[in-house]
């Protein structure tokens, strides 16, 4: 995939996966004169899941067009078929890696800046354990073994409670109290990585984010999917928040540079408080099918307000109206999706 030109308008609508992997991982115009500043290698761990792959190949483009030489390194198990190659085939490195494995964590490569992507949501409640594990072992691992480097470590607004709609999202301040076994274990990755912060002067910046949307996962391709399917929609958890994932991509490897000891903490999401009943409705439209819903939404939700890293780092690029119209085309033309469920609609913590 060569670089793009960055500014290219939106496409109206997206046909095929490459044209939306084209779209996912063109870099942006301040990605591409900022990557300029960063020295070789930028190591990726966890970079095997729903974002990592797009994330580490929007660097590498950046570093094309920029005439940079980063090396972009993509560290994960690579559970799933066909990763590998397709990051390896547009020009970043990979290396398999059990970050649970201590040993294997010392051995990875020097480098001044790591993109911590690691985490584990789905199956705590059959497993709670796993989920302890990957979300406290694995960061204290790489705390330890990267203590010289910056680090941008992915958090959720999962550990933030639910919040009153009226408040406009949970701010950065606000206390770390949530429900659930999942959401206080993203607690402790944040501690984790403060304490090793506050310990060894490692500079490293928190990203809650809620939602990244996809057209093959997220919580606007499930709306389009029940509308679509003519199935009611659950309106109960009523609003949320959310961002294309091209955009919170960007903002990732941008937010590098906020990186401080003791760590700095941002929300990450678009900035508007989207209804669930409305965005069924305006699906409902966009497919000329009318939408149903059930539920009465509730006065709380999971939201966050992006307002201060969006004062640091602009707004993000792409427009949610947008994002519908893609999701729609893109459900209707019953293209492929991930079927991976965000369970967005939970309010009692359990996944
Ligand atoms: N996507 C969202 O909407 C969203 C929302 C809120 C927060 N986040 C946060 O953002 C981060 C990235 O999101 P994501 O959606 O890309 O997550 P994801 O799909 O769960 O990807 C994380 C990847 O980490 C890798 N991993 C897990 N355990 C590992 C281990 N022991 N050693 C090496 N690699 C391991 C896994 O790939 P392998 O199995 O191949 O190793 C996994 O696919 C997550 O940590 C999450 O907390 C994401």
């Amino acid at each position: 995939m060569t670089a793009a030109p960055s500014n290219t308008t939106p496409p109206e609508r997206i046909d095929t996966e490459e044209q939306l992997d084209e779209v996912m991982t063109r870099p942006g115009p301040e990605l591409i004169r900022e990557v300029s500043t960063l020295p070789s290698p930028l190591l990726i761990l966890g970079a095997a899941g729903k974002m990592g792959p797009s994330l580490a190949v929007r660097v590498r483009r950046a570093a094309e067009a920029a005439g940079a030489n980063l090396e972009v390194v993509a560290i994960s198990r690579f559970s799933s078929a066909g990763t590998r190659e397709w990051l390896e085939s547009r020009g970043v490195r990979t290396l398999s890696c059990d970050l649970l494995e201590r040993s294997a964590v010392t051995q990875l490569p020097n480098s001044p800046n790591v993109i911590y992507l690691v985490g584990l949501k789905f199956g705590t409640s059959q497993n709670p354990s796993m989920t302890w594990a990957v979300n406290t072992l694995v960061p204290s691992f790489v705390a330890e073994r990267f203590a010289q480097a910056r680090i941008v470590a992915l958090s959720t607004g999962n550990v933030y409670s639910l919040t009153s709609l009226s408040k406009g999202g949970s701010v950065e301040t606000d206390p770390l109290t949530p429900l659930g076994e999942y959401a206080n274990a993203a607690v402790a990755r944040e501690r984790l990585f403060e304490y090793y912060s506050r310990k060894n002067g490692t500079p490293v910046v928190l990203l809650r984010l809620n939602y990244a949307v996809d057209l093959r996962y997220g919580v606007l391709l499930e709306i389009a999917q029940k509308v679509w399917a003519r199935r009611p929609v659950d309106v109960t958890m009523g609003y949320f928040n959310c961002i294309w994932q091209g955009d919170a991509n960007e903002m990732i490897v941008r937010s590098l540079r906020l990186a401080e000891s003791p760590t700095a903490a941002f929300n990450l999401t678009g900035p508007e408080i989207l209804s669930v009943r409305e965005v069924a409705q305006g699906f409902g439209e966009l497919m000329e099918r009318p939408a149903q819903a059930t539920g009465v939404a509730t006065e709380t939700a999971l939201l966050s307000n992006a307002s201060r890293l969006c004062g640091i780092l602009g707004q993000p690029a792409t427009a949610v109206d947008t994002v519908m119209r893609w999701t729609a085309h893109w459900v209707k033309q019953g293209s492929r999706t991930l079927g991976k469920p965000t369970h967005f609609e939970v309010r009692d913590g359990g996944y």
